[in-house]
């Protein structure tokens, strides 16, 4: 990873990273003449190159610029340098809400009333400062409030000791033509974007509204609205399904936050509060009503227990994935490794090398994850396994046996391609990936498979990594040679084909061990090769099933890499007829 920290960016000196976004690190930074101390947030060069990017980041900048209010983080100044573009602002000491709500979330509470009241009254004024001002947030999200730390020692009268600030301003605006030039889908995070920003619609202030109400929903019962297994099915809940009721999810919540809730999330930005203002007062009456309740009855405790953790709706909740993310965090790994930013490469294998059975190098059939280790040669030690063994091949990059690496084709697989690399990120994203395999292309009739390797290169990425597990599974869906897709059934217009695959996975494997490293990840496919399998297969599929928070990303190099050493491999030993 890149990091720029020690680098001179402008008058700025780059101290330390801060955090790395989808679309941007951010570092504290130094100004030696003005002895100050400020956040710089630099925008992956990768989405600043499109025409036209400059002049709308020197328009919106100016208007970012101009607000200035407690709780909105303070831009001073937007520049270019070395065909970096980047924001310098107010440095905010504290943390973010998506990390204090991890935090809660782990230890089982909830937010404690007075803590929602005064994070919301600083939330609503600094919204409708904004919106008084022609300016719309349009990605709300607790990665992008900061609980700025006010006073050491704790609460005074019970007061929080954090005041909460809005940060990224206005910042989906100036990305939006890059994300809607590359996707024609629309911008900000499918967890919380309104109705008709999932609709492509550039939203008004009530398009903020929703997406607060989003965030009051998850403070009050631990989990988003709207849980699904794509950005995209998340905004089409957004826009038409309704809303599971808060009091569903959590019996003891007070019947008049609920009212707050719903009225805020209304699908049709008329039926919602119309003001920040408005939404502030309701809530504070809410929170005034639930809090007599609480005292009267002396029940619910003023931060309560979370009874059950809903935990898979958690876990794709906090993720919180943007639809741009998906394509965003993409770029901005690129940006982080670089193009050639991979480890030490290993040899690599010819395009197709025949040999004798003497010289294997891989053919003893393997657990099906042999390793995965850093850096490491896919190759294991030579091993004679049958003397009537012929063969072997070893296939490699645009080779017809290796045909494609794909994501999952619900979405337009060329947005998560980025300098041959394809973007994996656990259950909360459609980014599973699919490697087609064309056996009959290298296998000549009569052959039986020994043993069949798939090498994939994997290097995990963002500030981020927790655990995750990697699955290995063997795609059912035949591939249709006319339409070059996999047919399905349930393929939707608008959308391509589905790709149906086996329910049992082959192998899982927990990739914790390796967040930090990047190398090899070695399949045994051997039950994928024609004649050894139960069913007709056409490639393998590979996904992330388990992570905490959504937030392990990897990427898969692709046959597209341009160094060829770290392309996948598919290494098949036969025996031939
Ligand atoms: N002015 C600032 N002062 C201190 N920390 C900041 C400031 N602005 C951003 N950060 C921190 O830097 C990190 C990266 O921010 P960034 O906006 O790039 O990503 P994000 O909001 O986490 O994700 P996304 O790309 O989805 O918006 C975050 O943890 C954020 O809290
Ligand atoms: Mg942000």
């Amino acid at each position: 990873m890149v990091d720029l920290s020690g680098k001179t960016l402008g008058k700025y000196r780059l101290l330390e990273r801060l955090g790395t976004g989808g679309m941007a690190q951010v570092y504290k930074a130094y100004h030696p003449q003005l002895d100050r101390y400020v956040a710089i947030k630099i925008l992956h060069p990768h989405l600043t190159a499109e025409e036209g990017f400059l002049q709308r980041f020197r328009r919106e900048g100016r208007a970012i610029a101009s607000l200035r209010h407690p709780h909105i983080v303070q831009v001073y100044d937007l520049d270019v340098e070395d065909d970096l573009c980047y924001i310098v602002m107010e440095l905010v000491e504290g943390v973010s809400l998506k990390r204090y709500l991890q935090e809660l979330d782990r230890k089982g509470q909830l937010m404690p009333l007075r803590e929602v009241a005064h994070l919301f009254d600083g939330l609503c004024s600094a919204l409708a400062h904004a919106h008084s001002h022609g300016m719309v947030h349009r990605d709300i999200k607790p990665s992008n409030i900061i609980l700025r730390k006010e006073h050491a020692g704790g609460e005074i009268e019970g007061c929080p000791d954090w005041s909460p600030v809005l940060t990224d301003f206005g910042i989906a605006r100036v990305m939006e033509a890059t994300w809607s030039t590359a996707s024609g889908a629309t911008l900000g995070t499918p967890a919380y974007m309104s109705p008709e920003q999932g609709q492509g619609k550039p939203g008004d202030a009530r398009s903020d509204i929703y997406s607060l109400g989003v965030l009051l929903y998850q403070i009050f019962t631990g989990r988003l609205p709207f849980d699904a297994d794509t950005p995209y099915a998340v905004i089409l809940k957004h826009i038409s399904a309704p809303l599971p009721a808060p009091r569903e999810v959590r019996p003891d919540l007070h019947p008049a936050l609920e009212r707050v809730i719903l009225k805020a999330l209304a699908k049709a930005p008329e039926d919602r509060f119309q003001s920040a203002t408005e939404f502030a007062s309701a809530l504070r009456q809410a929170i005034d009503q639930a809090a007599e309740a609480e005292q009267a009855t002396a029940v619910a405790p003023s931060s309560p227990q979370v009874s059950e953790p809903p935990r898979t709706s958690r876990r794709w909740g906090i993720a919180a994935i943007t639809a741009v993310m998906v394509l965003l965090v993409g770029a901005a790994a690129w940006w982080i490794l670089g193009p050639g930013g991979g480890p030490p490469a290993v040899s690599a294998p010819t395009a197709t090398v025949e040999q004798p059975a003497a010289s294997l190098e891989k053919a003893t059939p393997t657990p099906l994850v042999q390793a995965f280790t850093s850096p490491i040669s896919p190759i294991s030690q030579p091993t004679q396994v049958s003397p009537s063994l012929t063969h072997v091949i070893t296939q490699v990059q645009s080779s017809p046996a290796l045909v494609d690496v794909w994501i999952d084709p619900d979405l337009p697989d060329e947005n998560f391609f980025d300098a041959g690399k394809v973007h994996l990120q656990g259950p909360s994203t459609p980014d599973r990936v699919l490697f087609r395999i064309d056996w009959d292309a290298i296998l000549p009739q009569g052959t039986r498979v020994i043993s069949a390797t798939l090498d994939v290169y994997l290097a995990p990425w963002g500030e981020d990594n927790r655990s995750a597990t990697l699955a290995a599974h063997a795609i059912l869906t035949p591939w249709d040679p006319t339409t070059a897709t996999y047919k399905t059934p349930w393929q939707t217009a608008g959308m391509r084909a589905g790709v149906d695959y086996a329910a049992d996975p082959l192998a899982e494997i927990d990739l914790a061990p390796w967040l930090a490293e990047e190398g090899w990840l070695s399949l045994d496919i051997t039950p994928l090769a024609p004649g050894h399998s139960e069913v007709p297969n056409y490639g393998l599929m590979l996904r992330l099933t388990d992570d905490s928070f959504g937030m392990a990303h990897f990427w898969v190099y692709t046959n597209e890499y341009q160094d060829p050493n770290l392309r996948p491999r598919l290494t098949v030993a036969y025996e031939g007829p």
